[in-house]
C-alpha cells in the first residue's frame, strides 16, 4: 500500500472551498490511502457551540462524507479525514474513513484539547482497526497523541498503520510519534495542518505543520515543512509492522506483563 497525507491550510467555515482543494490535490496524487488533517472541512477555532453546530454534519449522511466518498470513488483510493460531526444534540470531533465503495467507518476523538471541551462531546468508543485490502489501519485524532494507551489498543488489535489527523498547536507530537512507532512497531502518520486562526477576539492559534510518517523502527520516512502545503506518500511494508520482535527473548507486545499491571488499579 502507498499511504500519504495532504497538509494544507483549511479556510475557516468554507466547507465547499476546502473540499474543492481536497478534490484537486487528491486527484493528482498516486496513493492508495490519503490522510487529511483534523476538522479539515470546517477549520478549528470555533467561537460558540452554535457556530460549531452550524458547521457540523451527520455522519455518514452529511455533504462532506458524500463528497469525500465521491472523491474516493473517482480516484480509487481510501481517504481518512477529520470533520465535525453532529448526532442528535451532541457534537463530536470525528474522523471518517471512506473508500471507492463508500463510507467505511468513523472514530470520535476521545481526548479533547483546550476549548474543544466547550463544544464537543468526547468519544466513548474504543478506536477501531479497519482492514484496507489487507493493511490494518487505526485512527486517532491529534491530542490523543499524548495518551500511549490508545496507540497500544490499536497495536494490540493488529494495526499496521495509525493515522493521526491533527491540528497541532504544540510542537511535541511529531517527535513523540517516533516513540509511539518504536514501542508498538507500527507506522504512524501525522497529517497536521498549517496556517493560523484568530477568531472572535481569541488568542491566535498557529498550527505547527511538520506532518510526518514514522516507520516501525522509528525512522522518519516522510517529513513536511512547518508552514507550507505539502503532500507526501510512502510505501507501507506490513512485514515490518507485523514483526514485533526486538531480539530472540523480547517482543513489544508479547513481552508485556498485563498480569503485573493489573495489580495497579489506577491504570
Ligand atoms: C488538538 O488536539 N487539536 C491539539
Amino acid at each position: 500500500m502507498k499511504a500519504g497525507y495532504y497538509q494544507f491550510t483549511p479556510e475557516f467555515g468554507d466547507r465547499k472551498k476546502n473540499l474543492a482543494a481536497i478534490r484537486e490535490k487528491l486527484s493528482n496524487c498516486r496513493a492508495d490511502l490519503m490522510i487529511l488533517p483534523e476538522l479539515c472541512t470546517t477549520g478549528y477555532q470555533f467561537c460558540s457551540t452554535e457556530e460549531a453546530r452550524d458547521l457540523a454534519e451527520e455522519i455518514p449522511g452529511g455533504d462532506s462524507v458524500r463528497e469525500l466518498t465521491d472523491i474516493a470513488y473517482d480516484n480509487g483510493k481510501y481517504i481518512i479525514a477529520g470533520i465535525a460531526e453532529s448526532d442528535g444534540g451532541s457534537l463530536y470531533n470525528t474522523a471518517v474513513i471512506v473508500g471507492p465503495e463508500g463510507y467505511i467507518g468513523k472514530y470520535r476523538k476521545i481526548h479533547l484539547f483546550y476549548e474543544e471541551n466547550l463544544w464537543f462531546t468526547p468519544g466513548d468508543d474504543l478506536p477501531q482497526v479497519f482492514d484496507l485490502d489487507g493493511v490494518k489501519v487505526g485512527i486517532l485524532i491529534c491530542f490523543d497523541w499524548i495518551f500511549p494507551e490508545v496507540f497500544r489498543i490499536l497495536a494490540l488489535e493488529g494495526a499496521d498503520l495509525i493515522a493521526l489527523p491533527a491540528n497541532l498547536v504544540l510542537p511535541y507530537c511529531q517527535d513523540a510519534m517516533r516513540t509511539r512507532s518504536i514501542e508498538n512497531k507500527v507506522y504512524v502518520a501525522v497529517a497536521n495542518r498549517t496556517g493560523s486562526e484568530e477568531r472572535g477576539g481569541k488568542d491566535r492559534l498557529t498550527f505547527t505543520g511538520a506532518s510526518r510518517i514514522t516507520d516501525p523502527k522509528g525512522n522518519v520516512i516522510a517529513s513536511s515543512p512547518v508552514d507550507a502545503e505539502d503532500i507526501r506518500i510512502v510505501e507501507i511494508d506490513i512485514e515490518l509492522s507485523r514483526n514485533k520482535e526486538i531480539n530472540e527473548y523480547n517482543r513489544v507486545l508479547a513481552s508485556r506483563r498485563p498480569d503485573v499491571y493489573a495489580k495497579y488499579p489506577k491504570l
